[in-house]
C-alpha cells in the first residue's frame, strides 16, 4: 500500500474551498469541508474538467466545466453513483494535508 504524501499546508485551504495540487506527479483535488479534508482525482470523468477548480457545497463538488457533481468523500457522482472518481485517504499531521494515492 502506498505511503501518505504531503499535498499542501492545511492553512492554505479555508473551509468550503478546494484546490488542485500535484501529488507524486498526479493531479489531485483537495477539499476542506468544514475543517475536514478530503481528496479525489482532479480529473472529472465527463471530459476531464479540473475538479479542484470546482464549486464546493458541503460534501459535493461541482465540476467547473459542465456541472457534473461528485461526492468528495466517496468519489460517487451525485446523479449516478455507479460513476466514480478515485477518492483518496487523507490525514492532517503537523499542519500538513497528507494523501495516500492507493
Ligand atoms: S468535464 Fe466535468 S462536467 Fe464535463
Amino acid at each position: 500500500m502506498a505511503d501518505f504524501v504531503r499535498a499542501m499546508a492545511a492553512a492554505e485551504l479555508a473551509p468550503g474551498r478546494c484546490a488542485e495540487v500535484m501529488v507524486a506527479g498526479k493531479p489531485v483535488a483537495i477539499y476542506n469541508v468544514d475543517g475536514t479534508f478530503f481528496a479525489t482525482s482532479n480529473v472529472c470523468l465527463h471530459r476531464g474538467g479540473p475538479l479542484g477548480q470546482g464549486l464546493l457545497d458541503g460534501r459535493h463538488v461541482m465540476c467547473p466545466w459542465h456541472a457534473w457533481t461528485w461526492d468528495v468523500a466517496t468519489g460517487e457522482n451525485a446523479a449516478n453513483p455507479e460513476l466514480k472518481i478515485p477518492a483518496y485517504e487523507v490525514k492532517v499531521e503537523d499542519g500538513q494535508v497528507l494523501v495516500r494515492l492507493d
